[in-house]
């Protein structure tokens, strides 16, 4: 039996095991299964030890240890490097080997808006500097866009602007006076109750402005219920999500897995 496995802390919320294992039976490889487990960072070299010894054949890495299992790697592919990211592990030739498959996973999602000749998306606003936010700057970047940058805590924005010079930041509560498209890379909206206090009333109407969150899960978080209320451009984290999946069940087993209307609606459910 090969075991597949998505580890982070929570994880009951993550829905990789649904998407992976209805790919697994969908191109028919047997005897395969994709699991969750919550882990704590101590359990972190075990896990790739696993890996070595041929117990688990591929793990996914989630929130909050995408840096931390760094050190128990042998290889880093290009991007996981750039970014400290690694979402994905691989074994080739007895190496286990990091990437980070959140980053293109994005730039798929959103290349159609910066490729269009004469694109009208050129100013980026990106809410928050977790985890996952230097994927998206890398992402963003490959466009030439001006990204602007606000997170809670003022150091970890700092952090990323030492990294990309070319980024500005501002203190959380302000905004640009305008932007083309916003970003929320936080954590606000997977409770229900929260939302982001900024004000977009000069947005209403504006059926161009995109208004992205990351989150997937709820479908809709206020920040996206709000935009939509006000006639804009609302997409959620699913495509990201089912991106990223799609590229590391590639690198596993080598088949670029279809994103269909099934899938789709197994996450909709
Ligand atoms: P990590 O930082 O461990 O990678 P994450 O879940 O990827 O965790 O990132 C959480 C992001 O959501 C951070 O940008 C965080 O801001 P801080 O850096 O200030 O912690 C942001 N965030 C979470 N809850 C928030 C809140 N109530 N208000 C503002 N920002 C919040």
């Amino acid at each position: 039996m090969k075991k597949y496995l998505v580890i982070g802390n929570p994880i009951n919320h993550s829905l990789s095991p649904l998407i992976h294992n209805y790919w697994l039976k969908k191109y028919n490889i047997a005897e395969s299964f994709y699991d969750k487990k919550k882990i704590e960072e101590k359990d972190l070299e075990n896990m790739v030890l696993q890996m070595r010894d041929n117990r688990i054949s591929g793990i996914n890495v989630t929130v909050p240890f995408k840096k931390s299992i760094i050190p128990y790697l042998d290889e880093l592919d290009l991007r996981a490097e750039k970014t400290e990211s690694v979402n994905t592990l691989v074994k080739a030739d007895n190496k286990i080997v990091g990437y980070n498959t959140d980053e293109p996973g994005f730039e798929l999602t959103v290349q159609n808006f910066f490729l269009e000749n004469d694109s009208q998306y050129k100013n980026v606003f990106i809410l928050g500097a977790g985890g996952v936010t230097n994927s998206i700057i890398c992402a963003l970047k490959k466009f030439k866009t001006k990204i602007t940058l606000s997170n809670r805590t003022i150091k970890k924005a700092h952090a990323l602007n030492k990294l990309h010079p070319e980024i500005k930041t501002i203190d959380w509560g302000k905004r640009p006076s305008t932007f083309d498209i916003i970003i929320n890379t936080t954590s606000i909206g997977l409770k229900s109750n929260e939302r982001i206090d900024l004000d977009f009333g000069d947005c209403e109407g504006d059926k161009k402005k995109i208004f992205y969150d990351l989150i997937y899960n709820p479908k809709e978080t206020n920040f996206l219920k709000e935009a939509r209320t006000r006639g804009n451009h609302v997409i959620n984290g699913q495509k990201m999500f089912l991106n990223q999946a799609m590229f590391a069940f590639k690198l596993w087993t080598n088949i670029k897995p279809e994103i269909d209307k099934e899938i789709i609606e197994l996450l909709d459910k």
